[in-house]
């Protein structure tokens, strides 16, 4: 294909120019002398994008799905019990890697399309007096359904029952493009992961963990190796690591620390809200619904989109790849057919994201869906333009726009 890459799956998320330039570089020495000089500084910035001044930051050559293992494997122990909700394929996947640690966990089952159940586990967390349940799960963003879960809610909850568990939070769909606040929430460990909102190849788990997480390390049984907080406290400190560390990642990661603060993480933020609502009213335009079943639990990172009964989405997405090179993200698990994803966080801007409403449009319409052509591509245009920064006009143009 000619032109740039069309990628509109919630990740792995467009790797910015700087950040290809920061990666091609020659190998370096990972025991030189100085290397502290560049590690030391990149985890206390790591640091600000989770909102966290207290807590460690942890970068293990692995994908999100390591930061799961490492969250629980240094912090719990077998049969612990662990309260979660179940609601799209990954929080489903992180129960399924606690139970395979032989933690007993609650899993709560939640219609597909919503959240966090904040009530519920109000009154699971109230009626366990013993303190038997050692951590409360989050799953921030749901990539699958697109959903996005209230984290500060669930730690009131905690706060006002006064209960001891850990909070910890998969953060990996939403950190670095949806609000997070790992000090102010009172998160123990938060999970991301570098190929999305970190807008990096895959390779990195980035975890930021509180010093009550840490301390629980002491007690904590469950079998760790490769992702043992321990090895990397040790090494860390002097801004070395237990095992070769992938060096051009961490080039990587600091130009695309650099560019989150460089743009401010506030507008980074609105910037992923915008671009999404646009998404959200192409999705009006055509007439469609969202998986995420209120307004409450849109994710400004990717939109779970409902096909009409009688179509698949999978197959949408595999006409828009096949015929237009254009990806957009499958329906998993189950609600695979049931929708198609956009995703829209990253580098991206409101002149990309029309090319994949309108991959979307072309797609669609070509399996025969009653979608009016140019009508979500229309929709999102109005929206953008309308929202744009202001610029100064000459008075002409002023009066036109
Ligand atoms: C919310 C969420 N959690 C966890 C994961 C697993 O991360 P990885 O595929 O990097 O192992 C993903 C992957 O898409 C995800 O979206």
């Amino acid at each position: 294909m000619h032109g740039t890459n069309s990628l509109f799956i919630p990740g792995p998320t467009n790797v910015p120019h700087r950040v290809r330039q920061a990666i091609d570089r020659p190998m370096e020495d990972q025991r030189a002398p100085d290397l502290p000089d560049f590690t030391l500084p990149l985890y206390e910035d790591v640091k600000k994008i989770f909102k966290s001044t207290k807590g460690q930051v942890f970068i293990f050559p692995s994908s999100g799905t390591g930061g799961w293992e490492a969250a629980i494997t240094n912090t719990l122990s077998p049969g612990d019990k662990v309260l979660a909700s179940r609601f799209g394929q990954f929080s489903h996947l992180w129960i399924d890697l606690c139970q395979r640690h032989a933690l007993d966990v609650d899993a709560v089952e939640v219609p597909w399309g919503e959240g966090t159940p904040v009530e519920t586990y109000a009154e699971r967390l109230a009626a366990d007096k013993g303190h038997e349940i050692k951590a409360v799960l989050v799953c921030q963003n749901e990539t699958a359904t697109g959903v996005t879960s209230d984290v500060a809610a669930v730690r009131k909850v905690m706060d006002d029952l006064g209960h001891p568990a850990l909070l910890m939070v998969d953060g990996v769909s939403s950190i670095a493009s949806i609000d997070f606040r790992m000090d102010e929430w009172g998160v123990d460990i938060a999970v991301s992961g570098s190929q999305k909102g970190f807008m990096l190849p895959a390779g990195l788990a980035i975890l930021c963990v509180s010093e009550k997480a840490l301390a629980a390390r002491k007690q904590a049984k469950l079998y760790r190796c490769y992702f043992d907080f321990d090895d990397m406290i040790k090494t860390n400190a002097d801004g070395f690591f237990p095992y070769t560390p992938p060096m051009h990642m961490l080039h990587g990661l600091r130009a695309a620390v650099d560019m989150l603060l460089e743009e401010g993480l506030e507008n980074v933020f609105a910037r992923h809200y915008r671009l999404a609502e646009g998404v959200r009213r192409a999705v009006s335009g055509w007439g469609l619904t969202l998986c995420a079943k209120e307004p409450k639990w849109h994710s400004d990172t990717v939109s779970a989109i409902c096909v009409p009964d009688g179509f698949d989405g999978n197959e949408l997405a595999k006409l828009a790849y096949l015929r237009y090179g254009m990806s957009f993200g499958l329906g998993l698990s189950k609600v695979a057919g049931r929708v198609f994803r956009i995703g829209h966080l990253g580098d991206l801007n409101e002149f990309m994201l029309p090319s994949g409403l309108s991959g979307a449009e072309m797609a669609m319409r070509d399996l025969g869906m009653p979608v009016e052509a140019g009508s979500g591509v229309a929709a999102a245009q109005e929206y953008y333009r309308t929202t744009a920064r202001p610029v100064p006009l000459s008075k002409d143009l002023a009066q036109a726009s």
